[in-house]
């Protein structure tokens, strides 16, 4: 490293606390940085998030140095409840039925923003993101910190997304002030994010929350997408191939017998040749371990993954998105 990048290296603290009921106490230094303006990683019911206080925009502007994120990618604002959301966005009807129904949980909300919302936290939008994380150790730090926190996924852009305090560490140690450990993250996907200025939800990230659980959904077109998905993602250093269901261990050791060192993930078992990554049963649990077994595959030094596909319902929508998203990078 040149010695010039050294001042802006820090020392990363990791605090580990009980993911179910974490003590107020040992989160005190973690809520009094984000306050301050520093960077805390913490963890969410769907994977960590690399939080800032998000009504300042130099906390957030180091959100985005921290993780080489392109400034155009807008960050989602998390809140404990409708009256967080009420400050920094304008609800509408809508969102009001989604907040009911969805929240806390892995529902993000795109609204008008209100006047405290910085440029840097809107990626230039008139729109804000805004969601109430369903994860117990969320829910106090951000009680604890008493400000809204802007956290993006907490990985180095372009990179899977970080389901454990580990993963984080590999990705931003020296980057971000404290790391809240609070276990593997339940889901593993990502929230949805959906448009709900209008009259019906608009989805413009696939996520934990499925189309079949909203009500009346807008026709989706490319149009609507969230700014995310114009950037690479989710790429291990390695190569991904996405095979059908029950063809994948077969095309994995096909590859093996041409020299490559391949890991598969898939509900079957892998032949003999090639390491087993994962048996994920369904798309949910393909999910929960998809980028949790594609770091494993990059540090053990695979050079190529195979993957089965699922079923483009419910939550396997979300899965596919991301599992063609890590293929094409
Ligand atoms: O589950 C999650 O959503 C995690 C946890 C930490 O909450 N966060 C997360 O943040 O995935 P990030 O930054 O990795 O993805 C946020 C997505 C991006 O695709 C971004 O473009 C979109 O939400 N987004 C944020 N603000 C938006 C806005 N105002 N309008 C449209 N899309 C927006
Ligand atoms: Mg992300």
């Amino acid at each position: 490293m040149a010695s010039g990048d050294l001042h802006s290296l820090l020392v990363t603290t990791v605090v580990r606390v009980d993911p179910d009921q974490p003590d107020p106490r040992e989160l005190a230094a973690a809520g009094a940085a984000l306050r301050e303006g520093r960077l805390v990683a913490f963890p969410t019911e769907t994977v960590y998030g690399l939080g800032a206080h998000a009504l300042s925009p130099e906390a957030v502007t180091a959100v985005f140095a921290a993780k080489a994120r392109p400034m155009g990618n807008p960050l989602i604002v998390h809140v404990t409840d409708r009256a967080g959301a009420a400050e920094i966005a304008e609800l509408t009807p809508l969102a009001d039925r989604l907040i009911d129904r969805f929240w806390p949980g892995p529902l993000t909300l795109v609204l008008t923003a209100r006047e405290p919302v910085p440029e840097a936290t809107r990626g230039g939008l008139s729109t804000v993101a805004v969601r109430a994380p369903a994860h117990p150790v969320a829910d106090a730090l951000l009680t604890v910190a008493g400000v809204p926190v802007a956290a993006p996924s907490a990985n180095a852009s372009g990179r899977p997304s970080p389901t454990t305090a580990a993963h984080v560490l590999a990705d931003l140690a020296g980057q971000v002030d404290v790391v809240v450990d609070g276990g593997p993250c339940r889901f593993g996907v990502e929230s949805t994010v959906v448009d709900a200025r209008g009259n019906v939800p608009s989805v413009l990230r696939e996520g934990v929350v499925t189309r079949e659980q909203l009500p009346d959904v807008a026709a989706d077109g490319e149009a609507h997408r969230s700014p995310g998905s114009r950037f690479q993602h989710y790429a291990p250093r390695c190569e991904v191939v996405i095979a059908p269901a029950g063809d994948a261990p077969a095309r994995a050791g096909q590859l093996a017998r041409q020299g490559h060192a391949v890991g598969l993930i898939a509900p079957q078992p892998a032949p003999a040749s090639v390491r087993t990554l994962a048996t994920p049963q369904d798309a949910a649990a393909l999910g929960a371990v998809l980028y949790d077994a594609l770091r494993e595959a990059e540090t053990s030094g695979l050079d190529v993954v195979v993957v089965a596909a699922v079923a483009e319902l419910g939550v396997g929508r979300a899965v596919m998105d991301r599992l063609r998203r890590a293929a094409a990078g």
